[in-house]
Order: C-alpha cells, then structure tokens, then sequence
C-alpha cells in the first residue's frame, strides 16, 4: 500500500507547549514545531519503546522521558548515535490543518510504543 495524507489537528488547536501527539491510521505520530518548522517522527524511542512525545522539545530535538536520548525532529537522527534513528514523515498545512503522510502498511513491533 502506498503513503497518503491524513489529518492531524487544526493548526489553531495545535498547543502552545509546541508539541502534540496522536494516532494516525494506526501510526503513533509527534508533530512539533522547532525554529525551523513543523516536524513529525514516529513516537516511540528507538531505545527503549517510550513515548517521545512525553518528552521536551529543545533547539530543534526530542528528548526521550526515559534516558534522555535526544532526536532531532527534522530528520529522525539520534544526536550522539547510541541508539537507532526515527522515522519521520513528511508534514504540511493545508487551510489551517496540520496533516502527515504515513505509510500504507501498519507500522511494526519495532515501531509501537509500549504503553498509551
Ligand atoms: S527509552 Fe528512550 S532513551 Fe531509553
């Protein structure tokens, strides 16, 4: 199946902490907004499973709640290298509402935080 684009929130919705989580076609999304621009990753830490989006955003990077790893939002790569990097997606606004393009397929084991 192939990539397609769905929405995420109304941009006017979008909260002031600069960042928001949700599911989206079965993909755990994070969308936040660094200097740079709206980014969305897979919300799940590349390390151990947690989810990113509880986490803070800072110069550009996500910081995992549990161990502190820390990703940049605009290309997935975990600063430092210790662990694997994230998916991202690609994301717009379109009239007012922020949408991301997720793949067609469920996303994997790998790719699934362990708690919600
Ligand atoms: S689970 Fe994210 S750094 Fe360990």
């Amino acid at each position: 199946m192939s990539d397609s684009w769905h929405t995420f929130c109304a941009m006017s919705e979008f909260p002031e902490t600069g960042k928001a989580a949700a599911v989206v076609a079965g993909w755990y999304v994070l969308v936040a907004k660094t200097e740079d621009g709206l980014f969305a990753v897979n919300d799940r830490c590349t390390h151990q499973a947690a989810l990113l989006s509880e986490g803070r955003v800072r110069r550009g990077a996500i910081m995992c709640p549990l161990h502190g790893a820390r990703f940049e939002m605009a290309t997935g790569r975990c600063l430092g290298g210790a662990y694997k990097d994230l998916r991202t997606f690609p994301v717009r606004v379109e009239n007012d509402t922020i949408e991301v393009c997720v793949p067609g397929e469920a996303p994997s084991m790998e790719e699934l935080p362990v708690a919600r």
